[in-house]
């Protein structure tokens, strides 16, 4: 008969062992990532399975948990010590003795970071850069005068297969007292990020250390979000926000950049105004977490160009001009003690790659995240800030962009525009009789029509109206025939009702007539149709070089595309049709690709290779740009139709 046929799910990985095979070398074998920092010694209880019972017909397995060799005596001393949850296994010393569908539990399950309930939960495989591994090194011995160092590297090749391992000179004072308190018996903390590089020894506990941690970073130009993750769980322990303390020097990117052309000390001001940011919240999520900064061994930072050459002390006036040179596109690697980062002394940093001179490693993580090289579909995913990133593709082929869309979209350069907080409008409707507004407010559930609005925001009070607000009034202006094609207030309306006024030469619309009162005018109008002529050009151009003229997917990264409403962002031409059902806010798609960097060094492999393959295109210098540009001011389009939107 032949071997007993063993199946690891959710990967699906399968193969044939012999009766006595530990759960753990079969996965090993097969490349199923299965943690373990005792080395097999029942101790750690790292390595747990769930083993499914009942018939597998369509694997062509009987399973029965018979099939498992019952609990021997190491899983029984480690049970006594330690629970093992209800059907669980050590997979080190549970043995193969049939077919068998094997269970990896998945504890990360990543649930992005947004407001959105319907955001997708992800599940990201763990294969950590940091392993830990406990081994037992000889103890000295007068015949044997190798080191105790050397000893230790013998005994990761013999135990762990670990070959080659460099030390961290930061290690070289320490060893040999860890290694006697210890007992000769001790934790290596082994970083091997990449294959072909030899791994390098960054930390070393006496005895047993069963906890490691990561911090994963999306530095954005407004709020750095930061995440504290178990190496070997996978859970997300804390999460911490803030703004960007850079805001100071300058709101968007253009004018940090300028201010530190204008100031020799501004870069590195700047740089240090980010990395006390970050200290603040790894003390933040440390907290919350319960654990020691000494207890993070690795991190992963994400971020457009300019915040990636700020954080590690670059100065980014080059991509303030033609031809937008970055200092360093491709992924870096170093010392997280090298970037100023109060981690342990050994901890590793690793940055994503940037793409282009505009679209940054913030970019690269989202399409980590949302995958379009992936798959068959063709995908476009944007991000919209005071610079729209567009990455448009499929497995096939992607090409990436950047759009200068002007801070409009986030209620910058409106009159009545405000950030997104309590008190802003953020959804309208406009009776198309009457020309009468309704809207709700961040903070209430209710219409502003509804009885018991008034009490819901007596204490912020109607203050102004938010990006995703802007998007709604505008559109439904428009749908209401408020404003014509072009983007022009009607005045003739102002003769069948009160809401359309004259002001200087133009109109405007009166959204909410007291205390205070709030109008969307001519200008505002305006600045939205710039913006959305820009992105909308852009995105033009990424399928002009597809030779497409629809996309099967759109993914809406960042706080504005969990908020807007995608039929609205139709309605107004800023994204080109789709079905409206295949249209989704992805979340904080570049914080989850920074976390599946983190958990996963075969993810850091993944986009390094998908970003050499992204093919950049500089809107700058396309002579089609234009022409689109033009043609989007209209709405919401003046050659491109939206038949999705109209069934
Ligand atoms: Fe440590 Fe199984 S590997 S308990």
């Amino acid at each position: 008969a032949s071997d007993p046929l063993v199946l690891f799910m959710p990967s699906g990985k399968r193969g044939r062992f012999a009766k006595g095979t530990p759960v753990l070398d079969a996965a090993r074998q097969l490349g199923v990532y299965v943690e373990s920092v005792c080395g097999g010694r029942a101790t750690c209880g790292r390595c747990q399975i769930e083993v499914q019972t009942g018939r597998f017909a369509k694997h062509n397995i009987t399973s029965l948990d018979t099939n498992i060799s019952p609990k021997g005596p190491k899983e029984e001393r480690f049970e006594r010590v330690r629970t093992l949850p209800e059907g669980r296994r050590l997979s080190c010393s549970a043995t193969i003795e049939g077919d068998l569908v094997v269970d990896v539990p998945q504890d990360a399950i990543v649930n992005a970071q947004t407001v959105r309930k319907d955001a997708d939960d992800r599940l990201i495989e763990r294969n950590p850069a940091v392993h830990m591994c406990f081994v037992e090194v000889e103890p000295p011995d007068m015949e044997k005068p190798l080191g105790d160092l050397d000893r230790l590297r013998v005994a990761l090749a013999d135990q762990w297969g670990m070959h080659g391992v460099q030390i961290d000179p930061w290690l070289l004072p320490i060893a040999q007292q860890v290694l006697r308190d210890g007992a000769w018996q001790v934790t290596a903390a082994v970083h091997h990020d990449c294959e072909r590089a030899l791994p390098r020894l960054i930390a070393l506990y006496p005895g047993l250390k069963n906890e490691a941690y990561g911090i994963a970073c999306d530095i954005g130009s407004t709020t750095v979000a930061l995440h504290l993750s178990s190496l070997l769980s996978g859970r997300t322990i804390a999460s911490a926000g803030a703004s960007n303390p850079q805001i100071r020097f300058g709101e968007d990117l253009m004018s940090r950049v300028s201010y530190v052309m204008m100031n020799p000390e501004g870069r590195a001001a700047m740089t240090d105004a980010v990395r006390a940011a970050i200290s603040k919240l790894i003390d933040e999520v440390c907290e919350k977490g319960e654990i020691e900064r000494r207890d993070i061994l690795d991190s992963v930072f994400v971020g457009n160009p300019v915040m990636h050459h700020l954080f590690l002390g670059i100065d980014p006036t080059p991509l303030g001009g033609a031809p937008f040179a970055l200092a360093v596109s491709g992924a870096l690697t170093l010392p997280a003690r090298d970037l100023g980062l109060d981690l342990n002394p050994g901890a590793r940093t690793y940055i994503l790659p940037c793409i282009a001179g505009h679209v940054g490693a913030d970019a690269a993580a989202a399409t980590l995240c949302e995958g379009p090289h992936r798959q068959e579909e063709m995908m476009l995913l944007v991000d919209v800030g005071t610079n729209a990133e567009i990455v448009l593709g499929n497995a096939r082929r992607t090409l990436a962009a950047s759009s200068p869309t002007g801070p409009a979209f986030e209620g910058a350069e409106i009159s009545c525009g405000q950030r997104a907080a309590p008190g802003a409008i953020e959804r309208v409707r406009i009776d198309r009789q009457t020309l009468e507004p309704r809207f709700r407010v961040i903070g209430s559930e209710l219409w502003s029509d509804e009885p018991g609005f008034a009490e819901a925001v007596a204490r912020t009070g109607v203050t102004g109206v938010c990006g995703s607000g802007i998007i709604e009034v505008i559109a439904e202006m428009y749908l209401s025939g408020i404003i014509t094609e072009d983007g022009v207030i009607d005045g003739a309306l102002a003769e069948r009702s009160p809401r359309i006024v004259a002001e200087n030469r133009t109109f405007s619309y009166v959204l909410k007539d007291q205390g205070p009162r709030l109008t969307i005018n001519q200008t505002d109008v305006r600045a939205i149709q710039l913006a959305k002529a820009a992105l909308y050009a852009g995105i033009k151009l990424l399928m002009d070089k597809h030779q497409i003229d629809t996309v099967d997917r759109i993914g809406l990264a960042g706080a504005f595309g969990s908020f807007i409403d995608p039929q609205y962002a139709m309605v107004l031409g800023l994204i080109p049709d789709c079905d409206l059902d295949a249209v989704k806010a992805v979340g904080n798609a570049a914080g989850t690709g920074a976390r599946m960097a983190l958990l996963n060094r075969g993810h850091r492999r993944e986009i390094e290779d998908t970003v050499t393959r992204i093919e950049k295109i500089e809107t700058a210098v396309e002579a089609k740009f234009q022409e689109h540009f033009v043609n989007a001011m209209a709405l919401p389009n003046k050659v491109d139709a939206f038949p999705r939107l109209a069934a």
